[in-house]
């Protein structure tokens, strides 16, 4: 008769052990009970990466590679998409269900009202180099937070939490267009609370002499779109980051700073900058077939295809496809765009692609839309950064509350010399 278990028998010395299945896993630790004798530690999963370990139960983000599916707690993404706006999808992060119109009206005024910054914060910035990438910026200055609200140490008090969230949520769009405009040694731009989240930022990342910057509302609602798609994605490397370094219980600061450090790095929220230098490299679409060719014999990969979990088109990367000509239509369309479309066209139809399952990811499209709305290369991952707050927050509050998790301590095998003994510095060999 089925039964929801797993039999294993170590053919060291033919015992068997059975080990229950629960939500396709068997527990990592059932395996220390296969022991050869007493003293054996038991064996343990050797999983370099995590590629097959789930290392906790989540009800935020569902994801069906196979079949290109992205649910925010059980909401498809398009829906959200077309109907949402970023700080509602936020709200139901964080929160768990989507708000009632005065719990969206409190959530959206409280937010507007946190986005301003310490003057200090300023100061900070202020001694950063004047080429400063605005991704270092914002990995210290946002864990710089932590040392102006020193209750945010109250890890288990709701309403620190609730508090703390409020304000990484609303600040993280200061800290990232004050770096940027450092970075360009241009004053500081405050935020304008008449404004939307993403039109605030617009103005603070754009607005020049004049009194009232008014964002152009189709930019205004593409980046809110693009801010859902990117609000959370389960257990990436930097909401990995997050929940590790929040595992040791530090404050929600210290643990986003963490997490925005993981998202800096090329193979994380780095991709959709690749793209674009790809693109400009290709230079018009005449020259795909030759790029094609380069890539399919192994000398470099396409950027923007492909994806460890989608084995199917990333269901993000439709959505932004379809806001993109909204957005030409304001900006002038990029010549890049034709170069996209065309590798688009011919990958789809090459066995290469097809056999390997490639398919363009969230970043193919997201950069060309990005670089039309006058964002430069540098500001990429922080544009990455600023959405996917809210997520890191909400698998942060998670993992507090699961009973199940302690501070995150992976193990090792250790393949090191064995035990020598010291010697003195005259007396070692060559
Ligand atoms: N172009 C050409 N070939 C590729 C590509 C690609 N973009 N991606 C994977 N392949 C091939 C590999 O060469 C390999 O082929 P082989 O089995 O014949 O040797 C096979 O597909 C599997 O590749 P892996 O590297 O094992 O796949 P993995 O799941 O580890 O990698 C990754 C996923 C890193 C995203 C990869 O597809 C890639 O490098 N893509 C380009 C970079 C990119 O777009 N990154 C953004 C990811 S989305 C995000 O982080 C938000």
């Amino acid at each position: 008769m089925a039964k929801d278990s797993l039999t294993v028998t170590d053919n060291r010395n033919g015992k068997t052990y059975e080990f229950p299945i629960e939500h396709g896993t068997v527990r990592a630790m059932d395996l220390r009970k296969i022991k050869t004798s007493e003293e054996d530690f038991g064996l343990m999963a050797y999983d370099p990466a995590f590629t097959n370990t789930a290392a906790c139960r989540s009800g935020i983000t569902y994801i069906d590679g196979d079949r290109g599916i992205l649910h925010y707690r059980g909401y498809p993404i398009e829906q959200l998409a077309e109907h949402s706006t970023y700080l509602e999808t936020a709200y139901l992060l964080v929160k768990g269900e989507l708000p009632r119109r005065e719990n969206l009206e409190a959530f959206v005024h409280n937010i507007t009202h946190h986005t301003m910054l310490h003057e200090n914060i300023k100061k900070f910035i202020d001694g950063f180099h004047y080429d400063a990438h605005p991704m270092g910026i914002l990995v210290g200055t946002v864990g710089a937070l932590s040392t102006f609200y020193t209750e945010a140490k109250l890890i288990f008090d709701a309403e620190s939490r609730r508090v703390q969230t409020h304000r990484l949520i609303a600040k993280i769009p200061t800290l990232a267009a004050f770096a940027y405009r450092h970075s360009i040694g241009m004053q500081y731009a405050y935020p304008d609370n008449d404004l939307s989240y993403t039109g605030n930022l617009l103005n603070m990342m754009f607005k020049m002499t004049e009194l009232k910057y008014r964002p152009n509302p189709v930019l205004e609602r593409a980046l809110d779109v693009l801010f859902i798609l990117h609000a959370d994605h389960e257990q990436n490397c930097s909401t990995t980051a997050m929940r590790c370094v929040g595992s040791s219980q530090a404050d929600p600061y210290s643990a986003t700073a963490a997490a925005a450090a993981a998202l800096y790095g090329p193979l994380h929220g780095g991709a959709n900058e690749a793209v674009i230098r790809m693109l400009m490299e290709i230079g018009s679409a005449d020259k795909v077939p030759a790029y094609m060719k380069r890539v399919k014999a192994g000398e470099m990969r396409l950027m923007g295809f492909g994806h460890r979990i989608y084995k199917n088109y990333d269901p993000r990367a439709k959505i932004i496809k379809e806001i993109a000509d909204s957005v030409f239509e304001v900006t002038g369309r990029s010549p890049l765009l034709d170069v996209a479309l065309e590798l688009e066209r011919i990958a789809l139809a090459d066995d290469y692609f097809v056999s390997h399952r490639l398919y363009p990811n969230v970043d193919f499209y997201s950069g060309i839309i990005y670089q039309a709305m006058g964002f430069p290369l540098d500001m990429f991952p922080v544009l990455f950064a600023i959405p996917r707050t809210a997520g890191w927050l909400a698998q942060w509050t998670e993992m507090l509350l699961d009973e199940e998790q302690k501070i995150a301590r992976p193990r090792q095998t250790y393949s090191g010399p064995p035990m020598r003994d010291y010697l003195p510095v005259d007396e070692r060999p060559e």
